[in-house]
């Protein structure tokens, strides 16, 4: 089975595909220290600031592509592989995609604890833009969809176990 986790900055896409990977006894796969670690950059920070966002697009598509045909896994992906249709296609293929769904507001807060915030969260207001943006991109590419706003990753992680099974989806 491939799981593949979408939603925006702040909605625990890693923590959640973590700890469902142990649940299911799956491999967890983060897509953004994938790409570090193909690259040799040392954050994801480091490389919008070096070679801007474009660059790091590229480097997402490749990764990408790399999962296409993985099985028995569980991907975190990052925030926007829902705004490049040749990034997010090869990530839906043969597999179940879950959309963690959240307020901006719950993202912000979120987002603003951690300690290193990511670059296309540093101007709030372009932040709010991106969400609104990819809000119906997040809803059309996923199979389930999981309201994290009030719950935390044990409930978030009972409601996907629930939803798998119910949806037969060949586990
Ligand atoms: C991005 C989200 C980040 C990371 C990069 C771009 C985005 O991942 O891939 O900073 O465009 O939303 P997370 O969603 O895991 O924070």
């Amino acid at each position: 089975m491939k799981i593949v986790l979408i939603g925006f900055m702040g909605s625990g896409k890693t923590s959640v595909a973590n700890r469902l990977a142990k649940e299911l006894n799956l491999k967890s796969i983060d897509m953004d220290e994938m790409l570090l670690q193909s690259s040799g950059y040392e954050s994801i920070n480091e490389i919008f600031e070096k070679n801007g966002e474009r660059y790091f697009r590229i480097l997402e598509l490749e990764v990408a592509r790399r999962l296409e045909d993985l099985k028995d896994v569980v991907i975190s992906t990052g925030g926007g592989v829902v705004s490049n249709k040749k990034t997010i296609t090869p990530l839906c293929k043969n597999s179940v995609v879950i959309y963690l769904k959240l307020t901006f507001d719950t993202a912000r807060k979120r987002v603003l604890e951690k300690k290193i915030i990511p670059p296309l969260f540093q101007n709030i207001i372009e932040a709010e833009k991106l969400f609104i943006e990819r809000e119906s991109l997040y809803a059309a590419y996923a199979d389930i969809v999981i309201d994290t706003n009030k719950i935390g990753i044990n409930e978030a992680l009972e409601k996907i176990i629930v939803e798998l099974e119910k949806g037969k989806y060949g586990r």
